[in-house]
């Protein structure tokens, strides 16, 4: 199974990149300059030296999403739609991963506020935008931290918490996560359930400004 990474150059996407790299996936970073892709795989096989690396490849954003199964997007929430747009052709049958939160820093305000969506959450927005292509829309690593992912040296202290529609993508996303070491992922039911999973983000951040770190995640405990 390939995971391509769409706008894998950011914090984010590196993170998740560096992780599945590291666990043995096989990863397509994808980016809108193929440059800065292949900048940022060249950083990961530099952080992984020594390690057995199945396939991490640099390409663009259109060229990942046509090569892989499982594509994650990682952009800020104001390229959400153009970044869907520019590779919508190569998703028939697809899963997408929304890893999007949309917080008021696309409208130039602060990263500890959320910002409403019309469409109830970002996940949303990505099934909207996608509804005429038969492409799965999943919500995942909203909560996890890009710090966390990109500390290699610990396990990332947090659970991944998973919300879509179709039972059987679901669960292969859920697999996915659970390669990253110390991640549990817990199915948090329908895609609507983002609504309340993306809101976590910014209070994560507002702890992580008053604690000064930038580890805070969640565990769901007595399930
Ligand atoms: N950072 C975290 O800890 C974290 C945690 C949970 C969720 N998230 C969510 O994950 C997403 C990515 O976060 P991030 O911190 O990785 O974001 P980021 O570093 O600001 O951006 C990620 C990538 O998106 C592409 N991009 C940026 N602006 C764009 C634009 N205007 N148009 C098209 N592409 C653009 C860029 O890739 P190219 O220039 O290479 O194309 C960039 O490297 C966000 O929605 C964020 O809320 C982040």
């Amino acid at each position: 199974m390939k995971v391509a990474i769409i706008g894998g150059t950011g914090d984010q996407g590196f993170g998740l990149a560096l992780r599945f790299a590291k666990s043995g996936e096989k990863v397509l970073l994808g980016s809108r300059d193929i440059k800065k892709a292949e900048n940022t795989v060249n950083i990961i096989h530099n952080m992984l030296k020594g390690e057995e690396l199945d396939c991490i490849k640099a390409m663009t954003n259109q060229d990942a999403a046509a090569q892989g199964d499982i594509l994650i997007l990682t952009v800020p929430l104001q390229a959400q739609k153009a970044t869907l747009l520019s590779i919508k052709d190569h998703l028939e049958g697809k899963i997408l991963v929304d890893a999007t939160v949309p917080l008021e820093t696309c409208l130039g305000g602060s990263s500890t506020r959320y910002v409403d969506l019309w469409e109830g959450s970002a996940a949303e927005r990505s099934a909207e935008i996608l509804k005429d292509k038969n492409t799965v829309v999943i919500s995942a690593f909203n909560n996890v931290s890009s710090a966390s992912l990109t500390n290699i040296k610990e396990d990332v202290k947090c659970d991944c918490l998973i919300s879509g529609g179709d039972a059987e993508s679901k669960a292969m996303v859920m697999e996915l996560a659970e390669k990253i070491p110390g991640v549990k992922a817990i199915d948090c039911g329908p895609l609507e359930n983002a609504r309340i999973v993306e809101k976590i983000t910014p209070l994560l951040i507002n702890l992580n400004i008053r604690n000064k770190t930038r580890l805070a995640g969640i565990r769901i405990t007595g399930l």
